[in-house]
């Protein structure tokens, strides 16, 4: 009876028992159990941090499948109370699909909630856009279903789109299909470009310094973004798992204000206090650079998918519950940018304050 109750207390009938090291109990906080057991996939990413963060602080149990070096999930070991941090390896093969059911398998068969962070921003070898947006999800969300996993929230893109210029965001809408064909109670969460201390969205920018000034397609005065700050993401994602109305529902993670590229980027170099020269480049020309540093060996700074991305208008999707709707009020960029911005300054401004700094012009849409 303790089980069942400790079960329900987290949501639905229970599929499975709880061990009774997870059955809730405590005032909240690290050192508490949440009842939370949770899955997460994709944990040492951007996202990742802040997700196991927000899990471990409240007391949950985390299960962190990586594939990558020990030595790069050192950052997620403190954010759960002793032995609440789990990790397990996941090892990869050109036929992954058959050689992983097992691995996925052993990841999730204790978990009563799933999350998938799973991403790259850039085709690899080995692992194209179909491979990581719609083949691992299908998978994660497949086994899950059969090893009796109560929520599975899948993080896709805002703009996801099969019709999209961009095979990135069109992968993304076949793998979004395909969890939901596999896991009709799933909750998809779409989030816009995600701003935070690690991201690739301000952070892009502020160092395309070094390359003397900014090429924007038609000047970045086509495109609209809504950007959204990441620990709202993350919030949102945990509230999500937490809530009973969220199964089987699109969720879009957007934050309050919607700017034009243009006078995004000119506040980002503000904020930073770097000149801003933004210069308009031909799509072509732009792809061109895009195809240079793709074929080069290391880590590609852009490429021609995230040229599409960065100048494709955030959908609006007000027909979409959103944050709001999670018990979230979204933070405007203009509160967190500098979290991200400081480093980017030049010791002369270090300390500078934000109120320095004219806000960014907002599209009222
Ligand atoms: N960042 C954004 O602005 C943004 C906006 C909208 C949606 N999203 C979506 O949100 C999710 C998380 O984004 P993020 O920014 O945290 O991504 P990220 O920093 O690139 O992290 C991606 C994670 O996925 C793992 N991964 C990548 N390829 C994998 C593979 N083939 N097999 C297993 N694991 C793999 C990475 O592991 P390794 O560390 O081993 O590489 C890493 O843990 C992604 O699905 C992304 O598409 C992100």
């Amino acid at each position: 009876a303790i089980i069942a109750a400790a079960t329900s207390a987290f949501h639905g009938p229970p599929h499975r028992q709880l061990h009774p090291a997870v059955i809730p109990h405590g005032k909240g906080g690290r050192s508490s159990v949440s009842g939370v057991v949770a899955t997460v996939f994709g944990a040492t990413g951007f996202l990742g941090r802040y997700v196991v963060n927000h899990l471990g602080r409240m007391g949950s149990q985390v299960i962190i499948p990586y594939r990558c070096d020990t030595y790069d999930t050192m950052h997620l070991r403190p954010m759960g109370d002793l032995g609440q941090i789990i990790f397990l390896d996941l090892l990869f093969s050109s036929d992954w699909l058959l050689l992983d059911r097992a691995s996925i398998r052993r990841a999730v068969e204790y978990s009563n909630v799933v999350i998938n962070l799973v991403g790259r921003e850039w085709e690899t070898r080995n692992f194209d856009f179909e491979n990581v947006f719609v083949k691992i999800p299908q998978a994660i969300a497949q086994v899950s279903k059969e090893a009796g996993v109560e929520r599975l929230i899948h993080v896709s893109h805002l703009n996801a789109n099969i019709r999209s210029s961009s095979k990135y965001l069109r992968s993304k809408a076949v793998g979004e299909k395909e969890v939901m064909n596999a896991f009709p109670e799933a909750t998809i969460i779409r989030p816009s470009d995600i701003f935070g201390r690690e991201d690739r969205f301000l952070n892009h920018f502020a160092n395309m310094r070094s390359f003397g000034g900014v090429p924007l397609i038609s000047l970045g005065l086509k495109t609209e973004k809504q950007p959204v700050y990441v620990v709202d993401v993350s919030k949102g994602i945990i509230n999500a798992a937490k809530d009973p109305d969220a199964r089987g529902k699109t969720f879009a993670f957007t934050g309050p204000n919607r700017y034009l590229l243009f006078d995004l980027v000119q506040y980002i170099f503000a904020m930073a206090h770097r000149s801003y020269f933004p210069y308009p480049i031909p799509r072509f020309a732009y792809r061109l650079i895009g195809r240079l540093f793709e074929i080069s060996p290391f880590e590609p700074w852009t490429t021609r998918d995230k040229v599409e991305r960065m100048h494709i208008t955030d959908e609006t999707v007000p027909h979409l519950p959103g944050l709001e709707d999670l018990g979230i009020q979204a933070t405007p960029l203009e509160l967190k940018a500098i979290e991200v911005l400081r480093r980017h300054r030049s010791y002369r401004w270090l300390s500078t304050e934000i109120e320095d700094t004219k806000p960014v012009k907002t599209i009222n849409s």
